[in-house]
């Protein structure tokens, strides 16, 4: 009960100022800065298609640890993918405390962030809307990379892009994913003061251009990075998600 009624009123049974939502917050800052790291060493991962289908391949089978088991095994990726899905899931629930919670609040809250046209704000808005549709968006990647890990490569994955439509599902994310990490990376280094120094005003100038560069390497790769899935699917598109075999490229060449 001394729980409830701190977590309602923010003051503890000694009638001191409840540590708890600072806890949260934490927590919130902790997993997603996890997961914006994630996402960056992902994009890296994804991208790797940019330097052929074998280099892909080999990165893949590297995820399953083909070094130790023969031939690799994809369960270990299901494995990965449950532990980034259960920090994902943990980073949405401490999310979700800052959503407006009627209709009433939203309207509250958008007509201050128009009035205020603060950055910072806009930037909260963007980082609520963004979580939402990841909320849902994220989920159906994550449970089809568990459920299928053995489909991960060169071809399959082109498959999937194009075949199975999955391109129009990757924009949207790529968009509320790459945007919503650097913002969250942005907002998590002012409200912490990580790298303040003599000079706030002045770091969060160079904060806040920092987050841009972030943002816009990262889309552009993951937009080159799409269309070489979208190619390579438009391509094969008449074969079976047939799975790639580092001979398969000597093949095409001698045809
Ligand atoms: C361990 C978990 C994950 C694994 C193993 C994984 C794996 C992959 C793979 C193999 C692709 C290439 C396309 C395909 O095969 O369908 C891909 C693409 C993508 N993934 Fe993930 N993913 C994971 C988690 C996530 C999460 C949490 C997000 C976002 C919240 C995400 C966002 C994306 C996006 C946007 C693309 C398209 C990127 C592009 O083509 O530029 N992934 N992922």
């Amino acid at each position: 009960m001394e729980k409830v009624i701190e977590a309602f009123t923010g003051i503890t049974e000694e009638g001191k100022k409840s540590r708890i939502p600072a806890r949260l917050d934490k927590a919130l800052t902790a997993s997603g800065v996890l997961l914006a790291i994630f996402m960056m060493a992902h994009m890296f991962f994804v991208s790797t298609i940019l330097f052929g289908e074998e280099t892909m391949y080999t990165v893949t089978k590297m995820f399953e640890l083909n070094f130790i088991f023969d031939g690799g095994l994809p369960i270990i990726v299901s494995f990965f993918v449950a532990i980034i899905t259960a920090i994902f899931i943990v980073h949405a629930i401490l999310g979700i405390r800052k959503f407006p919670t009627s209709y009433r609040a939203y309207l509250r809250i958008k007509e201050h962030s128009k009035m205020m046209k603060h950055t910072d704000t806009s930037f909260w808005m963007f980082q609520w809307i963004s979580g939402l549709i990841m909320m849902f968006a994220a989920t159906i990647h994550l449970y089809i990379m568990f459920t299928q890990p053995e489909n991960i490569g060169p071809y399959s994955s082109a498959h999937r892009v194009v075949s199975e439509n999955m391109w129009l599902l990757y924009i949207v994310l790529l968009i509320c994913v790459e945007l919503h990490s650097s913002i969250g990376l942005y907002r998590a280094a002012m409200k912490w003061g990580w790298f303040d120094g003599e000079n706030p005003k002045e770091t969060r100038a160079k904060m806040l251009k920092a987050k841009k560069y972030i943002s816009v390497f990262f889309l552009a790769l993951g937009f080159i990075t799409l269309f070489a899935y979208i190619k390579i699917g438009i391509e094969r598109a008449d074969h079976l998600p047939m799975k790639y075999h580092p001979t398969d490229t000597i093949e095409i060449i001698k045809k």
